[in-house]
């Protein structure tokens, strides 16, 4: 048996390995069984290796196909194979019912090579007469490899660094991020991907998956200024509090966007306590809540339109029907779809585990709200700055209550503001954030949700002590984007 493999030695020159003298630039070649034009002879078995260079895949198609035909192509037949698969095998005559003619099909590779193989039995009779088969001519040419449209990235672009711009074989891309409302997170190959020779487009690993962009979390491009002074709240800003949601669930409440599809709020805006309708199912509640976003105009806000929840979570600690515990108030609406970061729509950040720097005593935070101001909703949405209690304080500030049924201090909760001054936050408020800005990071983190208080502007408010629940926030948000 004799092997045929006179391109590989053509696709050695071409490559360049042996560049001495003038090196044939011919990406096409044809094929032709033993004596075509003339029969094949009986008992042969010829192969072919087809090799073009890298970056170039083989297209091979039949101008002449002529072979005894048979049941499954079992006597005489012609095996084509590329990339480790059978590209199928083949017999017969041009409008023969027996056997499997190739007609014009085009048979091409994914990679640069293509296998043939022929082979005949020992005799070509039909009911004891001889018939002569004329075997095959095939064409065959190298294409290069195209990639295709590179693969879009959510929330980020890619660009071309090689000019012209097109995706053939070793064109190269990068992908970006929308700054800096995103960032880019790459899987260990960096940013550029090539047009590999397996007409995929790869990183520097060699791997096809392309990067994450990732939300970025309190940074808002207009942050509040200074030390200003929601009952004697100020006015806030357009992107003063970008993560500030607006609620209808049972009336009027807040939210805090973390990452881009997830609400923190309190359990009580959701099942309020002591209410008649909290044997209402949370798919029901998730199917009526609206959730607004984007504007502090509240006119504005809803006209920009509702955010579908797809499903609420409310902490097992939280006790609907027990006014005096607002322990475990927190909960988290996931909605429908991921909503576009911008400089009015961007997630506040969680605090580090076990760093409780931010509860100190004094230690200034700001709350958003739309709630009640002057016995009236807002339209705005208003801030005031609050600082952090000490546990001791809060505590001896309930006691002077001297409420037959006191309300239960937890160690998840902690309290903030000012005995004299009228500033606190009020109904419409629950579930919206207590924020501090993280100067150490230039970072703006929740710390707590508004829960409860004793009337408005009277003394301490009381909010979710969010550290003591970031266990059970990771474990619901299983993202690497918090
Ligand atoms: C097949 O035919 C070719 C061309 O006639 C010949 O060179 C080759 O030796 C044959 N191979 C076998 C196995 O008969
Ligand atoms: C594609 O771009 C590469 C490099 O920029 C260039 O060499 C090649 O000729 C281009 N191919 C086509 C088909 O335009
Ligand atoms: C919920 O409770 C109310 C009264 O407590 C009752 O009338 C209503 O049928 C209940 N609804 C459901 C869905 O169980
Ligand atoms: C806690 O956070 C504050 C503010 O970022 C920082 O200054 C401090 O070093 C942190 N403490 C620890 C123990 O990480």
């Amino acid at each position: 048996m004799e092997m045929h493999t006179p391109f590989l030695l053509w696709a050695t020159l071409f490559t360049g390995v042996i560049s001495s003298g003038p090196v044939p630039r011919k990406l096409f070649g044809e094929i032709r069984s033993p004596n075509y034009p003339k029969p094949y002879p009986n008992n042969n078995i010829s192969s072919w290796d087809i090799i073009v260079p890298k970056g170039y895949v083989v297209k091979l198609t039949f101008r002449y196909f002529d072979l005894e035909p048979s049941e499954t192509c079992f006597y005489d037949y012609v095996k084509i194979r590329a990339d480790k698969k059978s590209l199928g095998r083949y017999c017969g005559q041009l409008g023969s019912t027996t056997g499997n003619h190739p007609g014009r099909k085009e048979f091409v590779s994914k990679g640069n090579r293509m296998h043939l193989s022929f082979h005949s039995d020992f005799s070509n009779e039909d009911n004891g007469v001889v018939v002569p088969y004329r075997g095959f001519l095939a064409y065959y040419k190298a294409v290069v490899v195209n990639c295709g449209s590179p693969a879009k990235l959510t929330n980020g672009i890619f660009s071309y660094v090689n000019k012209p711009a097109n995706n053939t074989y070793q064109s190269v891309i990068t992908y970006q991020c929308n700054e800096p409302y995103y960032h880019i997170v790459t899987r260990g190959g960096g940013d550029r991907y090539t047009c590999s020779s397996e007409g995929t487009w790869v990183d520097r690993d060699g791997q096809k998956r392309i990067p994450a962009c990732l939300p970025v979390c309190g940074k808002p491009d207009n942050p509040v200024i200074g030390v200003q002074r929601i009952v004697g709240g100020k006015k806030a800003r357009e992107g003063n509090f970008p993560w500030q949601a607006l609620t209808e669930i049972h009336g009027r409440g807040g939210g805090a966007l973390l990452s881009d599809r997830w609400i923190l709020t309190a359990a009580h805006t959701i099942f309020p306590k002591g209410s008649a309708r909290n044997n209402v199912s949370l798919d029901e509640l998730a199917k009526d809540a609206s959730i607004f976003l984007g504007h502090s105009d509240v006119e504005q806000i809803i006209r920009m339109g509702n955010h579908p929840v797809h499903r609420i979570f409310i902490h097992p600690d939280y006790n609907p029907n027990d006014e005096h515990n607002y322990n475990g108030d927190i909960a988290l609406l996931e909605l429908k779809y991921p909503v576009t970061l911008g400089p009015t729509v961007l997630p506040i950040c969680l605090p580090d585990t076990s760093n409780t720097t931010f509860y100190m005593d004094g230690y200034m935070g700001y709350v958003s709200g739309f709630g009640v101001e002057k016995n009236f909703l807002s339209n705005n949405l208003k801030y005031v700055q609050l600082p952090a209690v000490s546990r001791e304080k809060c505590q001896s500030w309930l006691d002077s209550k001297k409420r037959e049924n006191p309300m239960v201090f937890s160690e998840n909760m902690f309290c903030a503001g000012f005995l004299r001054e009228k500033r606190d936050t009020c109904q419409g408020d629950s579930g919206s954030a207590f924020t501090v800005l993280d100067l150490e990071s230039g970072r703006w983190v929740a710390t707590g949700i508004v829960s409860w208080g004793i009337g408005c502007a009277q003394g301490y408010g009381f909010y979710t002590k969010i550290l003591g629940y970031l266990d059970w926030i990771k474990g619901i948000i299983k993202e690497d984007t918090l």
